[in-house]
C-alpha cells in the first residue's frame, strides 16, 4: 500500500440492492482512507458483492476468486499484497464454505454487516474473518449524509433501501434466508436520507426492497405507515422530480399505493410486479399465495386507476412439476397482461429451499426450450410497446451523456432509455421529448420545447439492474 490512501475496488453482482449496498461500503470505508479505483489491478482491497439468487450467479464468484488468487500471488512475488473480501448473499449463505473453497479470501461478511466494515477490514489484516450474523443494531443508523461530489460521480438518480428481507418464503427463493426476515426502516430515517440526496442534486429516487410494497415503517409519532403513505411524504421533498419503487408482490398491492399512482405526478407510471407463473397449480407449489385470477384482477384495478401504467414482471420456467399445459398458462398470462418489459429465468435449484426437495424436476433441455419461447413473446411485447410510443411526447430526465458526441441519454416515465441530440448543459433537466424512432434497445427522440438547464454536468453511467425479490 502506498502512503495513507488505500485503493478499493468493489465488483457488484446481482440486483439494485447490491448496488446500493456497494455504495454504502464505499461511504463506510472512505473516512478510513480508502478511495475507489476503476481497475482491479490497482486495488489494495477487492470486495465482491455477490448474488445467490440462481446457481449461475453464485458460481461466478468462485471463478472470480480464482482469478483474484493469481493476482494476489503475483503481488506477493513483487513484495506487495492484496486483501480479498466477499460480501452479499453468497457470503451470507456460504460463509464457511467460501473460506474452505477459496483460501485466498481474507474476509466474508453478510448484508447486515457493512456498517462494521472498517473494523472487519482491520481485523482481517491479521486473521481470516467471517461475519454473517443478523445483529440487532440498525445498520442504516450509521449512514453519512449524501455529498454533492458523490452525486456528480454516482449520478442524478439514486437508490434508497426502505425495506429489506422477506417473509413470503416462495418455495424457489433464497431471499428469506440470505436477506433475513422482513424489516422496514423508520419513516424519519428515509425522509432524512431522501432529503440529503435531493440537497446533493439527486432528481430521481428508486425505493428498494425485496418486497418493497410490504413496507410497514413507523412515523415520528409511532404510527404505522405503508408504502403508499411513504410515497406521499417523499413527494413533498423539493427537487425530487421522480419516484419509483421495486420489487413488489401482488398480495401487497394496496389501494393506497394504487391511488398514489393517480395522485402523485412524481410517481412514475411503471410497475415491476412479478407473477412468476400463469398456472394455478404451479403458483400453489411455489407458495405464492395468489392465483392467476387474483393477479389479473390487480392489474385491472391498477389500469382502471392509471391507464398508462407500464408493467414489468419476472417469470420462472421449469419449476418442478411444470407441464406443457402449465407453461401455456404462463404464455397466456403474458398475452393477457401485456408487458412493457419482463425478465424470465430457468428454474435454478437452490440448496435449502423447499423447491430443491420436490420431485418432478424439469429436464434442462425442456427448461431452455420454454425459456426461448417465453422470451420471444416478451421481446415481441417490448418491441410493440416501444413502437406504440413513436409520435408521442413524453418527459425525459436527461441523466447522462449519450454514446455519440452531441447526444444525451435519459429515461422516459416508463423506464425506456431515450437518446437525443442535445448540448451537455441540458444534463440534469427534464425535457418534453417527441419519440421519433425505435432502436434495438432504446428510443430516439427530439426536444419539443427546450426547458432551461437547472443543473449542469451531472451524469450517471450505471445500467439499471433487476432487484431480486417479490
Ligand atoms: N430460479 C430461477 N429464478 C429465480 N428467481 C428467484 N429465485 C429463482 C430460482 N431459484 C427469480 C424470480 C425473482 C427474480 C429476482 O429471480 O423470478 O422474481
Ligand atoms: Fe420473497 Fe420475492 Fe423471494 Fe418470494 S420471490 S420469497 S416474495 S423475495
Amino acid at each position: 500500500m502506498t502512503g495513507n490512501t488505500k485503493k478499493l475496488f468493489i465488483k457488484t453482482y446481482g440486483c439494485q440492492m447490491n448496488v446500493y449496498d456497494s455504495d454504502r461500503m464505499v461511504d463506510a470505508l472512505g473516512p478510513h482512507g480508502y478511495e475507489t479505483v476503476s481497475e482491479i489491478e490497482n486495488a489494495d482491497l477487492v470486495l465482491l458483492n455477490t448474488c445467490h439468487i440462481r446457481e449461475k450467479a453464485a458460481e461466478k464468484v468462485y471463478s472470480e476468486l480464482g482469478r483474484l488468487n493469481k493476482l494476489r500471488q503475483q503481488r506477493r512475488q513483487e513484495g506487495g499484497d492484496l486483501m480479498i473480501g466477499v460480501a452479499g448473499c453468497v457470503a451470507q449463505a456460504e460463509g464457511e464454505e467460501i473460506m474452505a473453497r477459496a483460501p485466498s479470501v481474507d474476509l466474508v461478511f453478510g448484508p447486515q454487516s457493512y456498517h462494521r466494515l472498517p473494523q472487519l477490514v482491520s481485523k482481517a489484516a491479521t486473521e481470516r474473518v467471517v461475519d454473517t450474523e443478523f445483529p440487532e443494531e440498525d445498520k442504516f443508523a450509521h449512514l453519512p449524509a449524501a455529498k454533492k461530489e458523490t452525486t456528480i460521480a454516482r449520478g442524478l438518480t439514486a437508490f434508497l433501501t426502505v425495506q429489506e428481507g422477506c417473509d413470503k418464503f416462495c418455495s424457489f427463493c433464497v431471499v428469506p434466508y440470505t436477506r433475513g426476515s422482513e424489516t422496514s426502516r423508520p419513516v424519519a430515517q428515509i425522509i432524512a436520507e431522501a432529503q440529503s440526496l435531493a440537497d446533493a442534486g439527486v432528481m430521481e429516487i428508486t425505493l428498494l426492497g425485496q418486497n418493497v410494497n410490504a413496507y410497514h415503517g413507523h412515523d415520528e409519532k409511532g404510527v404505522p405507515v405503508n408504502l403508499g403513505a411513504l410515497l406521499y411524504r417523499l413527494a413533498e421533498i423539493k427537487g425530487l422530480e421522480r419516484l419509483r419503487y421495486t420489487t413488489s408482490h401482488p398480495n401487497d398491492m394496496s389501494d393506497d399505493l394504487i391511488e398514489a399512482h393517480r395522485d402523485l405526478p412524481q410517481l412514475m407510471p411503471y410497475l415491476h410486479l412479478p407473477v412468476q407463473s400463469g398456472s394455478n397449480k404451479i403458483l400453489k407449489a411455489m407458495n405464492r399465495n395468489h392465483t392467476r385470477e387474483d393477479y389479473l384482477a390487480i392489474i385491472a384495478r391498477i389500469r382502471a386507476t392509471r391507464p398508462d401504467m407500464a408493467l414489468s414482471g419476472d417469470f420462472i420456467v421449469g419449476f418442478p412439476g411444470e407441464t406443457e399445459a402449465d407453461f401455456e398458462d404462463t404464455l397466456n398470462i403474458v398475452r393477457e397482461t401485456g408487458y412493457a418489459s419482463a425478465y424470465s429465468f430457468k428454474y435454478s435449484t437452490r440448496p435449502g429451499t423447499p423447491g430443491a426437495q420436490m420431485d418432478d424436476q424439469v429436464p434442462e433441455d425442456i427448461k431452455l426450450e420454454r425459456l426461448h419461447r417465453l422470451q420471444e413473446l416478451i421481446n415481441q411485447q417490448q418491441t410493440d410497446f416501444n413502437a406504440s410510443c413513436i409520435g408521442k411526447i413524453m418527459p425525459v430526465l436527461l441523466d447522462k451523456p449519450g454514446r455519440i458526441e452531441g447526444q444525451l441519454g435519459g429515461r422516459s416515465p416508463y423506464l425506456q432509455a431515450v437518446h437525443l441530440d442535445a448540448a451537455t448543459d441540458l444534463l440534469g433537466t427534464i425535457q418534453s421529448v417527441e419519440i421519433i424512432e425505435k432502436r434495438k434497445f432504446s428510443l430516439h427522440g427530439k426536444i419539443v420545447t427546450k426547458q432551461t438547464a437547472n443543473s449542469a454536468n451531472l451524469g450517471r453511467s450505471e445500467e439499471e439492474q433487476l432487484l431480486s425479490g417479490a
